[in-house]
């Protein structure tokens, strides 16, 4: 399985995803701080793997910590989630991971635990968290993957895979099942601009996989489309609002519209983390704007005439009308989603 990202004794260490796919080198990050720097950086991306990443994060706080209790340790851990969560704004997996490590730590604060528990207990959660991403991305590839055409083109854009998760992936896992399945899917990877997630991470972690995969420039969907070349588009997901409405990977919107007018069927994979009911609709969540630099420049050589204006929303929000059906581990979700939010939710967390 792709190590997107493992604890070690000494330890998270990380696939450098800034190198692939031309160089397959590890990062390991021994302090809550290199663990932000990794996700700011990009190292470590994707939803998923950036919330589970941050619990393990939190964990190394305790661990090189010189406090003897919970009690000590408490202020030292504020700021631990503080940075953690002020790592990168959209993927609400980051919060959700480090809320989960939050009400840990109440629990061991209360029951005036030593720091080894606090840090065994930190371990273990993040451990936790680890498992049940894989076993989600599996639970959606399996549902997923019976929506997919017996044979055809399969739409994708940013990285949803293996390396975005703890392992498998969420778009990327309904294709790996798919495949699995015995489907004959073409995979198309959206390049991706300005990072290409695309071009670089989907496209090595499915050849690794041997699965039939072409990048495409993303001004090329439209014309593939028209050309009858795409049968369904898969993407995964950072934030999903309560309406239905989600966040992805810049570009996302623009592929919706084009499926729509095409009548192509267009899902949504991710895991119940990614929910955020919370968030009522699109227009609440929040859009992390990068480093100009990831436009202006490619490989360390500049592209842009100097001084020009720059503008770089690393996602964008698809309204839920141009959402098929929303893939998760519980389930497929179809509209109205703020019902069937809802109801999946209660019959799977009876109150
Ligand atoms: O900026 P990135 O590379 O972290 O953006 C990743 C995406 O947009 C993914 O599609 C999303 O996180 C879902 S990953 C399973």
């Amino acid at each position: 399985m792709i190590p997107t990202l493992a604890w070690t004794p000494e330890g998270v260490r990380f696939i450098d995803q800034t190198r692939l796919p031309l160089e397959e080198s590890y990062v390991l990050a021994t302090t809550f701080e290199q663990v932000a720097d990794v996700i700011v950086t990009m190292v470590v991306r994707g939803a998923p793997a950036i919330g589970v990443s941050a619990a393990y994060g939190v964990a190394l706080g305790a661990l090189r910590s010189k406090s003897k209790t919970a009690e000590e340790f408490e202020p030292e851990f504020v700021k631990v989630c503080a940075r953690l969560a002020g790592t990168r704004p959209t993927a609400v997996n980051l919060f959700w991971a480090i809320d989960r490590m939050k009400r840990i730590f109440a629990g061991l604060l209360v029951g005036g635990a030593s720091i080894e528990r606090v840090r065994d207990a930190f371990v273990s959660e993040a451990h936790t968290m680890y498992g049940e991403d894989i076993a989600a991305c599996k639970s959606m590839g399996a549902f997923g993957g019976d929506l997919l055409p017996a044979e055809g083109g399969v739409l994708t854009h940013c990285n949803a895979g293996a390396l975005a998760t703890c392992g498998y992936g969420t778009a990327l896992g309904v294709i790996r099942s798919a495949v699995e399945k015995g489907k004959k899917i073409r995979v198309y990877a959206d390049e991706t601009r300005p990072f290409l997630q695309g071009a670089r991470l989907t496209a090595w972690e499915l050849m690794e996989d041997g699965i039939d995969t072409t990048v495409i420039c993303d001004n090329m969907a439209a014309s593939l489309m028209r050309a009858g070349r795409i049968q369904a588009v898969v993407v995964g997901a950072d934030r999903i609002a309560a309406n239905g409405d989600f966040a992805n990977k810049i570009g996302t919107y623009n592929v919706a519209i084009l499926a729509k007018e095409h009548g192509i069927p267009f899902y949504v994979a991710a895991p119940w983390s990614t929910i955020d009911t919370a968030t009522p609709t699109g227009d609440a969540i929040p859009i992390e704007e990068r480093n100009p630099v990831e436009v202006t420049h490619h490989g360390g050589k500049q592209l842009t005439p100097n001084g020009v204006g720059i503008c770089n929303p690393a996602f964008d929000v698809t309204p839920a009308r141009y959402v098929t059906a929303i893939i998760t581990e519980r389930g497929v979700l179809r509209a109205p989603y703020a019902d069937s939010l809802k109801k999946l939710d209660s019959s799977t967390n009876p109150a």
